[in-house]
C-alpha cells in the first residue's frame, strides 16, 4: 500500500528526531494498536524500545501468553510481562461505578509504567497506541461544550510527575489505516484482524462489581462467543464482538434441577472507526445455537441476551 508505506517511512523518520538516542517504553494491552505502535517502534529505534505488558487480571482467556509469544519470541523485542493483577483487582474491589473503575485502572496503569520505567535505563519516553478517535471523543463534542463522555485511560497526557515524554505514532490515524500500517510492518493478518480491546479490558465488560469468579465466567462465554463467530465466518464482518456478564442472577432450569446463575450480554457491532456503530444482525439460528453452547459450555451461565443498541444512543462497551 502506498499511503501506508510512504507514512510508515515518515513515522519511523519522526521518532527517530524525537527520541535520539533515549530509551522508550511501550505499554502493551494485547491490542492491535499498541502492538502496531511497538513494532512500528522497534523498527525504527531496535533495542532502544523496552516493552511493558501490564496483565491486570482483566484479559481475556489466553491473552497474556499470546502476546508474550508473539513479541518476546516472534519479533525478539524485549518485553516485561508485569503480571499485576491482584493489585488491580484488590483495588477494583468492591468498585461499581464505571468512571470510578476507569480511573482507578488507569491511575495504577500509570503507577505500575514508572514503576517499571524506573528499572530501564535512560527511558525518557512512553509510546501508546492512540489513536485519532480517542483523540477527539476524550476531548469534546464539536462545537459544543467539552464533555467527556468516558475517560480512556490511555488519553490525556501523562502526569507530570511521570517524566515521560510521550511518542504517539498512530495518532493521526483511524482504526482501518492501523490495520493498513500493521500489514505493511508484516504483522500476522489474524492479529491486524483482531477486534479492537479497551485499555480497561474486562472491567468494561462486567458492570457493577468485578469478582474473579465473574471474570472466569466470563472469560470462558466470551471464548465460546468468538469461537462460535469464527466457525460462522462471521469474525472479519464484524468491527467487534464480545461478551458481558450482567450484575445479576436468573433462575433456570437444567436437567432435573433448578439453576440460579449470571446472565450474559452478547454484543456485535459493525463501525469503522468505533465512533458510530450498528448491532450485528446475526440470523435467529446464529443466536439460538450460540446461546446453547454458552449454557452447555460455561458453567455459571444459565440465560443469554443479544443486545441489539446500536450507537448513539448506546456506546460501543457496556461501561
Ligand atoms: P465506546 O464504548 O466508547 O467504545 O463506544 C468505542 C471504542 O473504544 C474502545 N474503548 C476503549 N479503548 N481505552 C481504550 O483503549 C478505553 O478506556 C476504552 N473505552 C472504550 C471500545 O472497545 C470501542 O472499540
Amino acid at each position: 500500500d502506498w499511503t501506508m508505506g510512504a507514512y510508515r517511512e515518515e513515522a519511523i523518520k519522526q521518532i527517530r528526531e524525537q527520541v535520539g538516542d533515549k530509551n522508550v517504553i511501550c505499554g502493551l494491552s494485547g491490542g492491535v494498536d499498541s502492538s502496531v505502535a511497538a513494532v512500528l517502534i522497534h523498527e525504527a529505534i531496535g533495542d532502544q524500545l523496552t516493552c511493558v505488558f501490564v496483565d491486570h487480571g482483566l484479559l481475556r482467556k489466553n491473552e497474556a501468553d499470546e502476546v508474550v509469544s508473539m513479541f518476546r519470541d516472534h519479533y525478539n523485542i524485549p518485553l516485561i510481562h508485569a503480571d499485576e493483577s491482584d493489585l488491580f483487582l484488590g483495588e477494583l474491589d468492591g468498585v461499581s461505578d464505571p468512571e470510578t473503575k476507569r480511573k482507578i485502572i488507569g491511575k495504577l496503569f500509570i503507577d505500575v509504567f514508572q514503576k517499571y520505567a524506573d528499572q530501564i535505563d535512560d527511558a525518557e519516553f512512553l509510546a501508546q497506541g492512540t489513536l485519532y478517535p480517542d483523540v477527539i471523543e476524550s476531548v469534546s463534542f464539536s462545537g459544543g461544550p467539552s464533555v467527556t463522555i468516558k475517560s480512556h485511560h490511555n488519553v490525556g497526557g501523562l502526569p507530570e510527575k511521570m517524566g515521560l515524554k510521550l511518542v504517539e505514532p498512530l495518532r493521526e490515524l483511524f482504526k482501518d489505516e492501523v490495520r493498513a500500517l500493521g500489514h505493511e510492518l508484516g504483522l500476522p493478518a489474524s492479529f491486524i484482524g483482531r477486534h479492537p480491546f479497551p485499555g480497561p479490558g474486562l472491567a468494561i465488560r462486567c458492570p457493577g462489581e468485578i469478582t474473579r469468579e465473574k471474570l472466569d465466567i466470563l472469560r470462558e462465554a466470551d471464548a465460546v462467543y468468538i469461537d462460535q463467530i469464527r466457525k460462522h465466518g462471521l469474525y472479519d464482518e464484524i468491527w467487534q464482538a464480545f461478551a458481558a456478564i450482567l450484575p445479576m442472577r436468573t433462575v433456570g432450569v437444567m436437567g432435573d434441577g433448578r439453576t440460579y446463575d449470571y446472565a450474559l450480554a452478547l454484543r456485535a457491532v459493525t463501525s469503522v472507526d468505533g465512533m458510530t456503530a450498528d448491532y450485528y444482525p446475526y440470523s435467529h439460528e446464529f443466536l439460538g445455537e450460540t446461546a446453547t453452547r454458552i449454557i452447555n459450555e460455561v458453567k455459571g451461565v444459565n440465560r443469554v441476551f443479544y443486545d441489539c443498541t446500536s450507537k448513539p444512543p448506546g456506546t460501543i462497551e457496556l461501561e
